[in-house]
């Protein structure tokens, strides 16, 4: 038995990652359809908009589904609330501290998975009493850590130190890079990028082409002294940089910045002024596919490439 399956009470142990501005109920309740597990993203909604995802995605799907909320964001007492009232499940928390949040939402009978990039905070997130870890390497779209360490060596590092569930992301688009994480000692996946370029996702379809369209080298990891994200080369990629070129201090960045930034590019479709959150892994997305395909794609390649490798002589 495999340990994500049996912790969530799912069929294949693929997680698509919460994402502000892409996954909705719509792609979350595809996802749990298709036999993995669906998370909406928190982040970018309004709490009684949350609401409404939730209550829609359960009439959508009578599978596990879960909510992804990162701890950054304001109203995060009243999205706390929400989750409980509707009955929610699986609850999976990104950026901030595991210790705020795990212990009110286990009494509440929830199972809670911390979104980590490195080894500390997934010591942390264990001792927090978390029931699995995501660790989320450098590839990986959207925030991300400051270290810089790379899905490959994370996940053994990782795998090292706790011993509950790992769940390996970033840089995970195809069932031969599941296989490889799960050589590596994850229990499951957690992809992304993969899945903005899906029908179902809520992003603008301007952007989802323009995933289609990148290539390797054409995503960076920036911003590193606000939250580091890694974006898109575009226009608003390129005045960052600039301002770089100068020493900007953090309020400058800020103001730079502004506000609704990833709204405006992610699901407004301003290729240009807008922040276009994507990973590595967007240069062997070639396609945009219904989110079962995604899922049904994968768990194929994986069995073929378990198949290929147990044949393969040194
Ligand atoms: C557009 C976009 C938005 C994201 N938003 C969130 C978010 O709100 N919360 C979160 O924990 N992770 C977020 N992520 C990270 C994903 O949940 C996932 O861990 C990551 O995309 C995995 O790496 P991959 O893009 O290489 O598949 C986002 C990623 C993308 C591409």
């Amino acid at each position: 038995m495999n340990k994500i399956t049996e912790l969530f009470k799912i069929k294949y142990p693929i997680v698509q990652g919460g994402m502000i501005w892409a996954s909705g109920w719509k792609l979350a309740s595809a996802v749990s359809n298709a036999g993995g597990l669906g998370l909406i993203g928190a982040g970018s909604m309004y709490p009684e908009v949350l609401r409404e995802h939730i209550q829609k995605c359960k009439k959508a799907t009578t599978k596990p589904f879960g909510v992804n909320i990162p701890m950054l964001y304001p109203n995060i007492e009243e999205i706390m609330k929400i989750v409980v009232e509707e009955g929610v499940k699986i609850v999976f928390t990104s950026a901030g501290n595991p210790k705020t949040w795990t212990t009110h939402l286990k009494e509440q009978g929830i199972t809670v998975v911390h979104v980590v990039s490195s080894v500390k905070f997934a010591l942390k997130a264990e001792q927090a009493g978390v029931d699995a870890v995501v660790a989320e390497g450098f590839e990986a779209g959207g925030h991300n850590g400051r270290d810089e360490t790379t899905t490959l060596t994370l996940i053994p590092m990782v795998r090292e130190k706790i011993s509950i569930p790992l769940i390996a992301a970033g840089g995970i688009a195809t069932g031969n890079a599941m296989y490889a994480v799960m050589a590596l000692g994850a229990d499951g996946v957690q992809m992304g990028s993969r899945f903005v370029a899906s029908e179902e996702a809520s992003s603008h379809p301007d952007f989802k082409q323009k995933v289609v369209e990148a290539g390797e080298g054409d995503t960076h990891l920036t911003l590193k002294e606000l939250a580091p994200v890694r974006l898109l080369k575009n226009k608003f990629y390129d005045d960052v940089t600039q301002l770089y070129t100068k020493g900007p201090t953090i309020d400058e960045l800020k103001e730079l910045l502004g506000r609704a930034r990833a709204k405006r590019g992610m699901f407004e479709g301003d290729l240009v002024e807008g922040e276009l959150e994507i990973g590595q892994v967007s240069g062997l997305i070639h396609d945009i596919k219904p989110a079962a395909t995604i899922v049904q794609q994968i768990v194929e390649e994986f069995s073929e490439t378990k198949t290929q490798m147990s044949t393969t002589l040194f």
